[in-house]
């Protein structure tokens, strides 16, 4: 079977050539920053593409798919992953840079590889930055009002670009489809491409190995097995890593993006904190400098690494230069991402206590709860023909209007509509049936939703069921079915 293969492919023969790689100087946990960065990637690949089949990108949909996303627990699961690798992600193409810089492995021959590995950086960065948007709550949205602005103040093409990226001249659907494209599509292709490329420069040239004075002296070790094992067993703990803080620490989804507010400290992804407090702490009239001028250059010096760093050896001794320049910089974007880890949470307690978690997954649109209130009361009583229609509407409004909107409207992705919705008009006792034992995985009107309906047998009173029944059956909208009774439910 493998000569079959072999004979028309050569696959077989190209595996054993990867897994025989030499390594110099043998397999080693230093190796393992690069392939567990590739991991972290693969995991979010995988996470990503699930939550596209979730998530509805436009100014009306994209929070209210992301709450749905946060209100089932398999896809809450899959956004916390999807969270917590991009930061892993990063994290790890840090390290992997840092240890390149100090163990001075850009040098020739590697300088193409170097190079390929600086524009990852930036592809990575820029996925991180299109990805904060898309939850579109009020984090997402002032946080990345921040990045277009900056954008737009670059010189000569700073305005068509931040035009462009945001689709216009204010943000709203357009920025969300620019960013959904540039993130789900455009980065990912690039990043795939330049792994590879990277990648394939990197079996061209081999590993560098360690510092040594004549590398010939290295007893040359093997991918296979050791060092797979080392990279396979540091991706393990990290995948970890990832599963515990996606349960323990999920992230947070703010209330929809409200354009209009004006107090809302925007807090940045914790890889820009350092950019962030840089910029605060700029003078207004030279912030160009901090925002574009600087980022730029250090981009540019980064790239120029190879041949800026003249030592003819890779020896720590030769290169004091930059490993000082690295130690002072990592230094400094330690100490500038803290202070704005700390300004940002004082800010935040000066804006007094935020609403937890639950409250704004509960929270359906106030100003659809406000409006009907009065009107659904006042029109109950007459139909009621017995059952305690305004009591209905209490129980609706207090445990049904959240998913199913206060009119019974119904949310996109989230709950069907009520209001004209002839199951719910139609047999008593199929609607009793849900009501009391929950419903979950219909298409219902033709769509289907993301939110589990809850049994409410235990939750609530007969009596509540009953009334709440009745309601949605004869008070939403112009639905005008007879109520239930108590005795019906039993
Ligand atoms: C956590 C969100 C949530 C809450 C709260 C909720 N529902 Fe639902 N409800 C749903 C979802 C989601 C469905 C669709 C289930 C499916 O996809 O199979 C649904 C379905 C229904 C249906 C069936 C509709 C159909 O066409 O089959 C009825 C009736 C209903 N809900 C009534 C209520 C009532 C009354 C309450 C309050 C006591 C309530 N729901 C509270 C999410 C919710």
């Amino acid at each position: 079977m493998l000569n079959w293969i072999e004979s028309r492919t050569g696959f077989v023969s190209m595996a054993k050539d990867f897994l025989t790689e030499d390594i110099p100087g043998g397999a080693s946990y230093w190796y393992v920053f690069g392939s567990a960065t590739i991991f972290a990637m693969s995991v979010q690949i995988v996470t990503g593409i699930f939550l596209t089949f979730f998530y509805a990108p436009s100014a009306t949909t994209a929070w209210e798919s992301t709450r749905a996303i946060y209100l089932n627990p398999f896809t809450h699961f899959l956004i916390s992953i999807h969270y917590w690798g991009a930061s892993a992600m990063i994290a790890l193409v840090f390290l992997h840079m840092l240890q390149v810089l100090i163990w001075g492995a850009y040098k020739s021959p590697r300088e193409l590889q170097w190079i390929v590995g600086v524009i990852l950086l930036v592809v990575t960065l820029v996925l991180g930055l299109t990805g904060y948007l898309l939850p579109w709550d009020m984090n997402a949205y002032f946080a990345s009002q921040v990045a277009l602005n900056i954008t737009g103040t670059a010189p000569i093409a700073g305005p068509l670009i931040q035009n462009i990226a945001q689709g216009g001249g204010v943000m709203g659907t357009n920025t969300i489809n620019r960013f959904f494209g540039l993130h789900v599509w455009l980065m990912p292709a690039a990043l795939v491409a330049l792994v590879g490329a990277h990648l394939a420069i990197f079996r061209h040239n081999g590993p560098a190995g360690p510092i040594s004075e004549d590398p010939r002296t290295l007893k040359p070790g093997r991918f296979w097995p050791d060092q797979m094992f080392m990279d396979g067993f540091i991706s393990f703990l990290i995948f970890l890593v990832i599963v515990a803080l996606a349960i323990f620490s999920p992230p947070f989804l703010d209330a929809k993006a409200d354009p209009t507010n004006s107090t809302f400290v925007a807090y940045p992804a914790w890889y820009f904190l350092f950019l962030f407090e840089a910029l605060d702490l700029t003078p207004p009239a030279f912030q160009l400098l901090t925002t574009i001028v600087g980022p730029t250059l250090g981009l540019i010096v980064i790239i120029l690494l190879p041949w800026l760093d003249r030592s003819t050896t890779r020896s720590i001794a030769s290169r004091k230069g930059v490993i000082w320049a690295t130690i002072i910089v990592v230094a400094g974007i330690i100490t500038l991402s803290t202070m704005a880890q700390l300004r940002i949470q004082h800010e935040q307690s000066l804006a007094g206590p935020a609403e937890s978690q639950a409250q704004i997954l509960a929270a359906a649109e106030p100003a659809a709860a406000a409006e009907t209130t009065g009107s659904a009361a006042a029109t109950g009583g007459a139909a009621a023909g017995g059952a305690d229609l305004a009591h209905g509407q209490q129980v609706f409004s207090q445990n049904c209007s959240s998913c199913h909107g206060a009119n019974g409207q119904g949310q996109a992705m989230v709950a069907p509509p009520l209001a004209g919705n002839p199951m719910v008009t139609g047999d008593p006792k199929a609607v009793i049936g849900v009501l009391v034992n929950g419903l979950h995985g219909q298409t219902i009107m033709g769509q289907s939703y993301a939110a589990q309906m809850p049994a409410w047998k235990g939750q609530l009173s007969t009596k509540d069921i009953a009334d709440v029944i009745s309601y949605i059956r004869g008070g939403l909208g112009t639905n005008k079915a007879a109520p239930v009774k108590e005795s019906d439910i039993k």
